[in-house]
């Protein structure tokens, strides 16, 4: 098992009614900016039960962060903060809102043009020059709520690009299950998708000491393919809603990340079909993942025997067998939730792309992704060109 440190300061408050809780977590006599969305919680009453628990508190609203949230909306923020003086960040929402509220905790006290956290991907590590914030999560997927790293996109340039650091975790994270009764289904899909690929990519990649991680991740993939094609039918039903909800913050709060090899390549060629063409994160990882394992085959090809034999029970002769039939499964679950797993399904102009994302990733010096640095722009134009 390789060293590491694992560090996870976020109080965790998960179940039925906990927004009661607020008051008492959000600092006494606190300043504080409430951060939402487009204005889904004025419909399903996370707005109220949020308004009502702080009604002791001077509160100023900021609405409008988008999905896959914008630099330019989010500095709007960063000016009220600083003409209001706002000494706390409540970010009311799903992976976007709470994304957009780490970049304002950061760029509030940022020495320097703000532009330049996602162009240098700067790392956040000291609490005295970041807003604190605390979230209510009001969609399972990102695993946001439990860890410090967040995406934000340049609207300008049309790029999606990250930041973070150990200063940029939620104070606490209120994680009620009930809230994804209002959830369109397509949404749902998206966060158990997610969810899902934020395991792949800590996961499927090569065989290695760590038994109880390797577990651990198997476990949330099993869950995931147990309750996710029902959880999307029937969201009232809280041991799906539940479960559906602590796997996906299991996913990406860092503790199955620890000791192991991970690869994030999906994730960073999914970002650019997102800042191209708008499509929901979840599903450019269902359009790249399928490809970027076949491409990957020799490098991956026992972990993803593994995989078919622990998650899908699968059966066969060899490890190739076994990790094709795990392909296979893989991309069924996925149309089984529905997603579109080519890149011409979701979108109409896209014969460039593999072009462009190979230019862009050489230009950003980004020439070897994975767990063994060994998918080169070359094989990134592989993987695009095989999921069009
Ligand atoms: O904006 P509102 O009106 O709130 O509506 C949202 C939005 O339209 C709606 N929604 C959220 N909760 C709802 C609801 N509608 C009804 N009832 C509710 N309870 O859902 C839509 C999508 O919301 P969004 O926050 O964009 O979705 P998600 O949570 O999937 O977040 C996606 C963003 O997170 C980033 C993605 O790149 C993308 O920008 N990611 C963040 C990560 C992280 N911080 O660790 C890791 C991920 O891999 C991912 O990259
Ligand atoms: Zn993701």
């Amino acid at each position: 098992m390789n060293n590491f440190e694992l560090y996870n300061p976020t109080n965790y408050i998960f179940g039925k009614g906990q927004t009661e809780k607020l008051s008492k977590l959000v600092p006494a006599n606190a300043k504080v900016l409430l951060a939402y969305g487009g204005g889904s919680i004025f419909k399903n009453g996370v707005h109220e039960a949020v308004t009502s628990a702080l009604k002791d508190f001077e509160i100023i609203e900021f609405g409008g962060i988008e999905p896959n949230p914008r630099f330019e909306t989010l500095m709007k923020a960063v000016e009220i903060i600083k003409q209001e003086n706002i000494t706390f960040i409540l970010a009311v929402g799903g992976g976007s809102v709470i994304d957009g509220v780490k970049f304002i905790s950061g760029a509030t006290h940022y020495e320097g043009n703000p532009i330049d956290i996602l162009k240098n991907r700067v790392l956040f590590t000291d609490l005295s020059k970041v807003i604190p914030f605390g979230t209510v999560l009001t969609l399972p997927a990102t695993g946001s709520e439990m860890n410090s790293g967040a995406v934000v996109t340049i609207e300008a340039t049309q790029e999606k690009l990250t930041l973070g650091g150990s200063a940029l975790f939620p104070k606490f994270s209120i994680c009620d299950p009930t809230v994804i009764t209002s959830l369109p289904k397509r949404q749902i899909q998206n966060g158990v998708i997610d969810a899902f690929t934020h395991v792949m990519e800590q996961y499927l990649t090569y065989p290695h000491d760590a038994l109880l991680q390797d577990r651990f991740a198997e476990s949330i993939l099993q869950t995931l393919v147990e309750i996710g094609p029902n959880v999307v039918e029937n969201p009232s039903d809280y041991k799906l809603a539940s479960n559906y909800m602590w796997c996906a913050t299991m996913a990406l709060n860092g503790l199955i990340q620890k000791g192991v090899p991970s690869d994030w390549a999906t994730h960073m060629i999914g970002h650019e079909l997102t800042a191209l063409y708008e499509i929901d994160h979840a599903r450019t990882l269902a359009i790249i993942a399928p490809s970027l394992y076949r491409v990957m085959f020799e490098t991956k090809k026992d972990k993803l025997a593994q995989y078919g034999e622990r998650v899908f029970k699968i059966t066969g002769n060899s490890v190739d067998e076994k990790a094709e039939k795990a392909i296979e499964k893989t991309v069924e679950f996925f149309h089984t939730m529905g997603m579109k797993t080519k890149l011409s399904e979701n979108t109409e102009n896209y014969k460039d792309t593999a072009e462009f994302i190979v230019n862009r990733f050489t230009e950003r010096g980004w020439k070897g992704l994975g767990e063994k640095q060994n998918i080169t722009p070359e094989k990134v134009r592989e993987i695009v060109e095989m999921s069009y």
